[in-house]
């Protein structure tokens, strides 16, 4: 299965967790790509204010993962702006994820996770499974990841 991998990294945080899903999914026989989102101003807090130097082709993958830290209790407006500018047929498998500071969901990811179930919606789409990473407890954000790794897989096409 040909799985692109859409990622808003400032920091580097998203970006390692979807390196360590490429390696999973490639063992596990998938064609994946990794496709990082760059800003030109990487400091926008506003999707209004969003440009990017490039605007990944995701036309023609099977599955789509999206990954974005959380900014201000929000989906980064840089994921949003991607969401938002990009035609996403049907047929492809969405899965989201989100990395925060804090070890709980509720400060933050899960209100991100509405943000991409809200934009997706738009585009008549829909993520098959939301993961939200904690990246502040070492042993929880560990756990997270691992658990992310394990259960994707078993919900793809
Ligand atoms: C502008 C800004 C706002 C943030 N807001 C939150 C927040 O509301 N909740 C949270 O847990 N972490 C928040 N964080 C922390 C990031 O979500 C966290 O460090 C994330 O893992 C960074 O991902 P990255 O390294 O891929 O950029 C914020 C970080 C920045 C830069």
């Amino acid at each position: 299965m040909r799985i692109a991998l859409v990622i808003h990294s400032k920091t580097g945080n998203t970006l390692s967790v979807a390196e360590k899903a490429k390696e999973s999914l490639l063992k596990r026989g998938h064609e994946v790509t990794i496709f990082p989102l760059s800003p030109l101003n990487p400091d926008a807090s506003k999707v209004s204010e969003v440009k990017l130097s490039s605007m990944p082709e995701v036309k023609g993958f099977d599955a789509l993962i999206l990954g974005a830290p959380v900014w201000g209790f929000q989906l980064s407006p840089v994921m949003q702006y991607f969401i938002n500018n990009t035609v996403m047929p049907p047929s492809m498998a969405v899965y989201v994820f989100v990395t925060q500071y804090f070890p709980f969901a509720f400060l933050g990811g899960n209100n991100a996770i509405r943000g991409y179930e809200k934009l997706l919606s738009v585009k008549k789409q829909k993520a098959k499974k939301a993961y939200v990473i904690g990246w502040s407890n070492q042993k929880k954000r560990e756990k997270s990841i691992g658990f992310f790794l394990t259960d994707l897989p078993s919900f793809l096409p």
